[in-house]
């Protein structure tokens, strides 16, 4: 069965207090309704419409930068969910298969959770995510007669008797696409709040005959997110099931506590990460690697064996072949380092080549950027980089080169050869002697004047 997606996003999301969209607060380093969005992923939908509205084109841009297929259409007020869900009928015209409306501030739906729908759509013409809560509080209610779902009541409109119903409307539902876009053309706003709710299909469903029913999940699943607080119990809970997953993928972590991942982390089985590491998104890690403490990895790679930190710094563009030595404050960015290859100490290493082999001494600078662009250092294989060099890119230094300890190279370096960039040491004997004399002579003389 063809499907499509259909985010509502569009909210203001008063409660965050905030001038960026509610759907774009991060979680796991990527916004709120990206998630909702690989979850709905999951299914392979044939399309992907989001309804975006305040903040409309930040939403377009974070969503287009996540997936450039995706369609984003406009809903200019906000008149309720099923008045947002009309908004995606022109994309979805020529479309025939089953639509699921997710919203974009639900970031815990489950891909089985979804594939569960799928499948009961066989069945039934409307299926919708339901949920026991363990306080109901506002929550849309689901009436049922046996397996049968007749209407979803919204709290502001619900009787004492409807109130009391503790299973509710998770906000999922999953309905033909043709059928689905009928039945909202006769919502009515004639409601409490009068607005235009999109669970009303479930009645006007009922009402031609045809049949609803729920599918069940567990309360996490559909935790939505309406404050700051909110926010923060949703990551404390996504840090809590990635540090769980990492321990069933073989990652060995003393504190997990104190490692936080992103969405998209990627860990491989054996590889230990102390304490105090942070995942940005985009990094893999593979097999047997070793992040030590207070490491901060983004948009990076690190192969096999690699032993990265204490106190590292990967960022976005990082390649590290199988057993690279990424050593305390260090910082990469944009760089591709061979096998085998040592950065240990104090250095920066950014727009570059590394070859194997290589070891780059302390303090070694990639002096990438002259104040208007930025430039490439390229580094041979068996390369040895004295302490304290200054690579000013654009600059290729050839294998089984050398270059002297606080040298500053501007050009290029041959194969084998050695660079020296630095004024020659002169010495100039018994000099030390008379200056210390002087100097004590000097400060004898203050001290008594003063
Ligand atoms: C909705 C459901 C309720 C359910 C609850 C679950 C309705 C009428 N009620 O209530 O049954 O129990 O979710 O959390 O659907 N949105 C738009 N445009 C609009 C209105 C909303 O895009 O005009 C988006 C919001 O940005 C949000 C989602 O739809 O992502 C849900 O809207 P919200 O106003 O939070 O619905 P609830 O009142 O929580
Ligand atoms: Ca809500």
């Amino acid at each position: 069965m063809d499907i499509a997606l259909v985010v509502l996003a569009a909210g203001k999301g008063t409660r965050m207090n905030s001038d960026l969209p509610k759907v774009l607060h991060p979680l796991a380093g990527a916004p709120l309704l990206i998630h909702a969005m690989q979850a709905g992923a999951s299914l392979s939908p044939l399309h992907t419409v989001v309804v975006a509205g305040h903040g409309a084109d930040a939403v377009r841009a974070a969503v287009l930068d996540h997936d450039p297929a995706t369609h984003v259409v406009e809903q200019i007020e906000q008149l309720g969910t099923a008045h947002a869900a009309a908004q995606a009928r022109d994309t979805l015209k020529s479309f025939d298969g089953t639509a699921i409306v997710l919203f974009g501030d639900t970031p815990f739906v489950h891909p089985d959770t979804l594939a569960a729908m799928v499948q009961a759509q066989a069945d039934y013409d409307v299926v919708v995510l339901g949920f026991e809560a363990a306080d109901p509080a506002r929550y849309g209610r689901l009436v049922m007669a046996d397996d049968i779902l007749e209407k979803i009541v919204e709290f502001k409109d619900a009787t004492d008797a409807e109130r009391a119903i503790t299973i509710c409307n998770s906000g999922v539902i999953a309905c033909n696409s043709a059928l689905l876009f009928d039945l909202i053309d006769e919502i009515g706003n004639d409601n409490a709040a009068q607005e235009y709710y999109l669970p009303d299909v479930v009645g006007l469903a009922r009402a031609r005959g045809l049949k609803a029913t729920v599918v069940r999940c567990d309360e996490s699943e559909t935790l939505g997110i309406n404050t700051r607080a909110e926010l923060a119990s949703a990551e404390a809970a996504f840090q809590a099931r990635a540090r769980q997953q990492a321990f069933e993928d073989g990652v060995t972590m003393p504190a997990p506590d104190t490692v936080y991942f992103a969405f998209d982390t990627v860990i491989g089985r054996d590889t230990v990460v102390e304490p105090h590491v942070v995942f940005a998104p985009g990094v893999t890690v593979e097999s047997g690697a070793t992040i030590r403490a207070f490491s901060h990895l983004e948009g990076c790679h690190v192969a096999r064996g690699g032993v990265i930190g204490p106190y590292a710094r990967l960022r976005p563009g990082t390649e590290l072949s199988e057993n690279v030595r990424v050593g305390n404050f260090v910082e990469m960015k944009n760089a591709r380092i061979g096998t085998g290859t040592k950065v240990n100490h104090l250095s920066y290493i950014g727009d570059a080549t590394l070859g194997e082999r290589t070891n780059v001494g302390a303090g070694t600078i990639t002096c990438n950027y002259d104040g208007v662009m930025k430039h490439h250092t390229h580094i041979g294989d068996d390369v040895f980089i004295g302490s304290n060099t200054m690579l000013v890119a654009p600059v290729h230094i050839g294998d089984h080169a050398m270059t002297g300890s606080g040298s500053v190279i501007t050009s290029d370096v041959e194969p084998e050869a050695l660079a020296l960039a630095r004024a020659p040491q002169i010495e100039k004997p018994g000099m030390a002697k008379k200056l210390f004399a002087m100097l004590k002579a000097k400060k004898a003389q203050q001290q008594r004047g003063s």
